[in-house]
């Protein structure tokens, strides 16, 4: 099949069957437009030289979302005021204050603690679909169930307020989307409104009965652990909501992806059953092929030149993670998934000073669930129709049918 002609690509028109399956574009972008002005004058960048260098100056290259979230979301909206506050979308002093106190709270030790706990509710779910006859959904009964479980833990929310965590996530970080419908637009603040109202209760409740400062991550949030000065309430709730959101999509679709990704090749899943050890590979890899977050974004503080075109101060950038972790100026055959690829230098969780703070708490929930449901149910078999998730920024499954064989 001939390459699509991708130089007048519009990431906010994107053509029909982008959503769907974007590598196709990806590839021809890399060959023909890596470095693509947009009609609304912003640039997408798809060269992992390019993205690798950006993510790592946060000086020529601004996170703060202030002036692209203006007319997005409305200033001083829900959605504005939560987006410009988190942590993601921050430059220093805000950024390297918040960034302390999450980095403290999530240390190597802290994670591996979580890792019983993880096993336990993977087990669990494991149990559950094996007891049910018939098909199961890998989404809804598995992959979505199990970062509520450990975020909702991380925070210490009770068992029995965690159901709406999910629905308020999906709503706002489905309204980072390029183009938004007014129905999403009203989702996502109507999200933030309702888990603002119930943080605010929450962190009440727990700054009048703290929990454990050595494991309880809100305490130490609460408290501006690790760091000179304590957060505002603002920053405080913000930030609460952005850790509760940044972990929960990503690692279902991680886990989603990943089933899919071998079940679609067996080939590779019959190495990994053969040899369990390549199980931290294999995910890598499933970070690589599908990234959960296929798409990041910076801003110009200055006059720059990327690949012959110059770009003024203020200028969006689109740093597009999926195309980059298929750039063969990086990787071999990228188009194939091999689960020993070595080396394997992919953006899945960006890079520099803003790199995913849940990567090793992602990792560990990627290679638990996928290694036990492997070991548990090798002859699983996706039967479909598959729900695709129907995001441009987040890529993975809404749902999953399956026989676990
Ligand atoms: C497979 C799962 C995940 C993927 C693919 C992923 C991806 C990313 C990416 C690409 C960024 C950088 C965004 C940017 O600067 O433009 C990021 C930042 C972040 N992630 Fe993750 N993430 C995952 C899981 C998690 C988990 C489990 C947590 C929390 C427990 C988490 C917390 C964060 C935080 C707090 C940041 C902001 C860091 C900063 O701006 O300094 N992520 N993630």
């Amino acid at each position: 099949m001939s390459a699509p002609q991708v130089t007048g690509f519009d990431l906010a028109n994107p053509p029909d069957g982008f959503v769907r399956d974007p590598f196709p574009v990806y590839d021809a972008l890399l060959e023909q437009a890596p470095v693509l002005r947009q009609p609304d004058g912003s640039v997408l960048l798809c060269r992992h030289a390019d993205l690798d260098r950006i993510y790592r100056d946060t000086t020529l290259y601004s996170s703060d979302k202030k002036a692209a979230f203006g007319p997005k979301f409305g200033v001083g909206s829900p959605l504005f005021e939560h987006h410009t506050t988190s942590l993601v979308f921050s430059d220093p002093p805000l950024h390297t204050r918040v960034r302390k106190i999450m980095t403290s709270a999530l240390t190597p030790r802290a994670i591996a603690r979580m890792e019983p706990g993880l096993i336990t509710t993977v087990d669990h779910l494991l149990d559950a679909m094996g007891a049910r006859p018939g098909a199961v959904d890998l989404i809804e009964d598995f992959a979505s169930s199990i970062p509520i479980q450990i975020i909702g833990n991380l925070l210490d929310v009770p068992m029995d307020e965690r159901g709406p965590l999910r629905d308020w996530s999906l709503a706002i970080l489905g309204a980072l989307e390029p183009v938004l419908s007014d129905d999403q637009l009203a989702r996502g603040h109507r999200a933030v409104d309702e888990f603002r109202d119930y943080l605010t209760d929450l962190i009440a409740r727990r700054r009048a009965d703290p929990g454990d400062i050595e494991t309880d991550v809100l305490t130490r949030l609460i408290r501006g652990e690790g760091a000179d000065a304590q957060l505002s309430e603002i920053e405080l709730i913000q930030n609460c909501i952005f850790i509760l959101n940044a972990g929960h999509e990503t690692t279902t679709n991680l886990i989603g992806n990943g089933l899919a990704l071998l079940h679609d090749h067996p080939e590779q899943k019959a190495r990994l059953l053969a040899d369990p050890a390549l199980i931290n590979p294999a995910v890598e890899e499933m970070l690589r092929f599908r990234s959960p977050n296929q798409f990041g974004n910076r801003e110009t503080t200055a006059p720059v030149t990327i690949g012959g075109l110059d770009i003024a101060p203020g200028t969006n950038l689109h740093l597009c993670i999926g195309a980059a972790n298929r750039d063969p100026q990086v990787f071999d055959n990228p188009s194939e998934f091999d689960i020993t690829r070595k080396p394997n230098r992919h953006l899945a969780f960006a890079g520099g000073p803003h790199v995913c703070v849940g990567l090793t708490l992602a990792r560990m929930e990627g290679r638990i669930a996928i290694s036990r449901l492997l070991a548990r149910f090798p002859d699983y078999r996706v039967t479909g129709p598959r729900v695709p998730g129907g995001r441009i920024r987040f890529r993975g499954y809404a749902g999953l049918p399956a026989t676990l064989g």
